[in-house]
């Protein structure tokens, strides 16, 4: 009886998320694109934005000739790969002390979310940044955010989510607000040559992951996300082994950035499901990295889902040409498909931290951040959530 009320939440939640105006990132794409920069933050009226990127993009050429080319910046470098909420405040904190007006985060989804958190806290100076986290905690207009992937995963440059672990708990918590939408995303994929073919593989099953879970999402599913995450989904699986295998191929780079950008759009409308539920619950216990922990862990949660999400593995399945005929099969060779593309990129089907003893707290981890807000095909029951956490042993 409670999963009814809780469809019935989800079914009207879905209702009114559906049809809620999002602003879409601004994106500026294509090989050179980093060096507009410059020229957007001029053109947006500003003058001074803290820029937070890592030290190794902060020393590279190309970043000191697009820097070379601003009024003034100040830099903040120090982000952990799992960005807390401390490191949120450091950054919100520099953004004051130094009179900044913008901010401009190039990095992968650590560097991304660390500043949209920071930017929830520029807008809500009076508040605690743990009082920001859930949903729609924020409502108030954030400083001009331009955000720059150097992965193609995250998506986070087309999210209204940010994504920080709470130090003094160990959980990772979510600040869902749609004036975290960044303004605009500058998706140059020269950023991305340089990333070794591992990461390549995490981060790429990640934006797979993103689009695969939207699409099973279908109360908030609309015809537009239903539509990017086909796109999504052929595009990674017809590029991503090629960037694995191929690294300095600029063309697969492309097509996976913007494949990214794509999945990105549609999860931040139709929202992830249980793979990510779980992964940011093992993750957060042993200190993982999210991609790797989402390319393991998303057979499994397809596979668990079983019957209830055929249809719809089976509509992809056909789509990316990978099976036709019946919908138990197509799904079946879908699952089949993915296994087979982790395993090519050196994707264990174990995680080999993972204990048994540690399933009670994993469990409701991934439960508390998945219900009610994931429409997931499967509310899964704590038996069905230790079967699956098994499944990885
Ligand atoms: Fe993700």
């Amino acid at each position: 009886m409670k999963h009814v009320f809780i469809r019935i939440y989800q079914n009207i939640f879905g209702l009114v998320w559906r049809n809620f105006p999002l602003r879409q990132p601004k994106a500026v794409t294509g090989e050179g694109a980093f060096f507009k920069i410059p020229e957007i933050v001029k053109s947006a009226g500003k003058s001074h934005p803290l820029i937070v990127t890592g030290s190794r993009m902060a020393g590279s050429e190309d970043f000191k000739k697009m820097a070379a080319e601003l009024p003034t910046y100040t830099l903040f470098s120090n982000v952990e790969h799992d960005p807390s909420i401390a490191t949120a405040l450091a950054i919100a904190r520099a953004y004051d002390e130094n009179r900044c007006d913008c901010y401009i985060a190039i990095g992968g989804g650590s560097y991304l979310d660390a500043a949209k958190a920071a930017s929830a806290q520029a807008a809500r100076p009076g508040k605690s940044l743990y009082s920001l986290t859930g949903t729609m905690k924020v409502l108030k207009k954030t400083p001009f955010f331009v955000a720059v992937p150097t992965t193609a995963g995250t998506g986070s440059e087309a999210t209204v989510a940010s994504v920080v672990l709470d130090e003094r708990t160990g959980r990772k918590l979510t600040i869902n607000d749609p004036v975290l939408m960044p303004d605009v995303a500058v998706l140059d994929p020269a950023l991305t040559l340089t990333l070794p073919p591992h990461l390549t593989a995490e981060t790429g099953m990640d934006a797979l992951t993103h689009a695969i879970e939207a699409y099973l999402n279908i109360p908030y599913r609309t015809k537009k996300t239903a539509s990017l995450c086909r796109e999504a989904v052929k595009e990674i699986f017809a590029n991503l082994p090629k960037a694995y295998a191929d690294g300095a191929d600029i063309e697969t780079r492309s097509a996976m950035l913007l494949a990214s950008f794509k999945a990105g759009k549609a999860f931040t409308v139709a929202c992830v499901g249980y793979v990510h539920a779980i992964a940011h619950a093992i993750g957060a216990k042993y200190h993982l990295t999210h991609g790797r922990t989402i390319a393991i862990v998303l057979p499994k949660v397809l596979a668990a889902y079983g019957q209830s999400a055929e249809k719809s593995l089976a509509e992809l399945a056909r789509y990316c040409d990978i099976a036709r005929g019946q919908d138990a099969e197509c799904a079946k060779r879908f699952i089949a498909h993915i296994r087979n593309i982790n395993r090519s990129m050196g994707i264990p089907e174990t995680i080999a931290e993972l204990k048994e003893s540690d399933f009670a707290d994993i469990a409701r981890a991934a439960a508390k951040e998945a219900v009610p807000l994931y429409p997931t095909p499967v509310i899964f029951s704590q038996a069905e959530l230790f079967d699956i956490l098994r499944s990885l042993l």
